[in-house]
């Protein structure tokens, strides 16, 4: 964990990868299927849960709130608290690494007439809390301390009766949107929120399986608008979390950039705002073949098979952004395998996940011998097919799962190894991915 000593790691050039893979359940559906479960009157039964440190904390969360959760065989059970009926927790949460966990409860107890303290590591403490705090606020929620910019640690005191509201989200966060649709659960009234970019949409597909009323309508500007009836009764459902595509980027990448692989990912959700990373490695020239189409619990899925491929740079559509917000850093690591130039631009809110992707992501870039220019928020990066002279450098990951994984992707194709200086992290998202990946041949060490 974060507050234990850093653990480098390193990726050698791999043969060919093989194999099939299931990688863990989606990150965004498991925080949202304990928070809500932990919230609906009655069982919630969860299957497919990511087990990763984030997740689990958000539980932990729920649970200090009033919640039953528990693992019983392969199964995750919420008993919730009914919706309206969170109680104050006693002591602060914590929620480590997540900002999807912390964004979300902020949302979730804004509207509660009670005092919530937030706490996190040192990510998480630098990234900024006003986002959500600034909607909140105007439903009557209150700050009654916080550090310089709106970071953590934070208390909350949430209004007597909170007022419902337009909110037109400023910057395309999925984080933001949901906060606000979570307050509005125990808010009277309709609270309508607008976003002019498209971002995930689970919170508003898990909620209205939950049954919450829930409108949302695209006006003619493309602007989405979501009406959500306050106070809903929130009931107990079956979830079933289907393979987290922003984890399966990574043995999809490493199987395309290791000559000769051949490689299935299984279950993959294929939520349309969620794929712009395979769009964007097809248009490269991408061998990847979609398999098996299918519903599962509500939430289309696929199996792929992906081979090794002969890519080429491209410039990825600004308006792609949220769909593969955070695939860039593994998008990075496949253009600099690419013939020419990849352009990524409209990547501001890569600067505030769990560390600055952006100059992440070009250090390590640059540490490892590619070609590439960081502008304020676009990323050039000049391939090198075959990764011939690339490596030999290592990786500052600043505490961020994405950035650590991404290398070790790199290393399995790279002339010289490529290192990365801590692989801790790389629990709160995806804790077998060590053994996932050298099952497929990856050499890590
Ligand atoms: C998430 C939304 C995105 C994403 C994060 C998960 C979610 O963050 O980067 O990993 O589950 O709602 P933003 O809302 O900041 O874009």
């Amino acid at each position: 964990m974060h507050t234990t000593e850093p653990r480098p790691m390193s990726a050698r050039r791999s043969d060919a990868l093989s194999g099939r893979a299931r990688v863990p359940g989606d990150k965004s559906i498991s925080h949202r299927a304990l928070m809500f479960g932990g919230l609906a009157a009655g069982e919630t039964r969860i299957t497919g849960l990511l087990e990763g440190e984030d997740v689990l904390r958000t539980g932990e969360a729920m649970k200090a709130m009033g919640a039953t959760i528990e693992k019983r065989g392969d199964e995750w059970i919420a008993t919730g608290t009914g919706n309206g009926a969170l109680l104050e927790p006693e002591a602060p949460l914590d929620f480590g690494n997540a900002g999807t966990g912390v964004r979300l409860t902020m949302g979730l107890v804004g509207s509660y007439d009670m005092t919530t303290r937030f706490i996190g590591d040192a990510s998480l403490s630098k990234r900024p809390m006003g986002r959500v705090l600034d909607p909140l606020k105007e439903m009557g929620l209150q700050v009654l301390s916080a550090e310089p910019g709106d970071r953590l640690p934070i208390t909350l005191r949430g209004p007597k009766h909170a007022a419902p509201i337009s909110y037109r989200v400023p910057m395309p966060s999925a984080q933001v949107k949901s906060a606000v649709l979570l307050a509005a659960l125990n808010t009277p009234g309709v609270t309508t929120v607008i976003e002019p970019v498209a971002t995930r949409d689970h919170t508003e597909k898990m909620l209205a399986g939950f049954g919450a009323a829930l409108e949302v309508e695209t006006d003619a500007e493309g602007a989405r608008h979501i009406r959500i009836e306050g106070q809903p009764k929130l009931i107990g459902q079956t979830i079933a979390v289907p393979a987290d595509p922003s984890s399966a980027a990574f043995p999809l990448v490493a199987a395309l950039i290791v000559p000769g692989s051949d490689v299935v990912i299984e279950s993959m959700l294929m939520n349309p705002t969620r794929t712009g990373l395979v769009t964007t490695l097809m248009e490269m020239g991408a061998d990847i073949e979609i398999l098996e189409r299918r519903n599962e619990g509500g939430e289309d899925v696929a199996d792929l098979r992906v081979r090794g491929s002969e890519l080429k740079g491209v410039t990825v559509p600004e308006d792609r952004a949220p769909s593969m917000i955070d695939e860039y850093p593994v998008l990075a690591v496949a253009a600099s395998f690419a013939e020419g130039d990849t352009l990524m631009q409209g990547l501001e809110e890569l600067r505030v996940k769990e560390s600055d992707r952006l100059s992440a992501v070009a250090e390590g870039l640059k540490a490892n011998g590619v070609d590439c220019e960081e502008g304020e928020a676009s990323l050039r990066v000049t391939g090198r097919p075959g990764g011939k002279g690339l490596g030999g450098g290592t990786v500052k990951t600043h505490l961020d799962h994405r950035i650590a994984m991404s290398f070790l992707v790199m290393g399995l194709a790279t002339e010289k190894p490529v290192t990365i200086d801590d692989q801790t992290m790389i629990a709160t998202s995806f804790p077998d991915f060590t053994a996932l990946m050298t099952r497929l041949g990856a050499m890590l060490d």
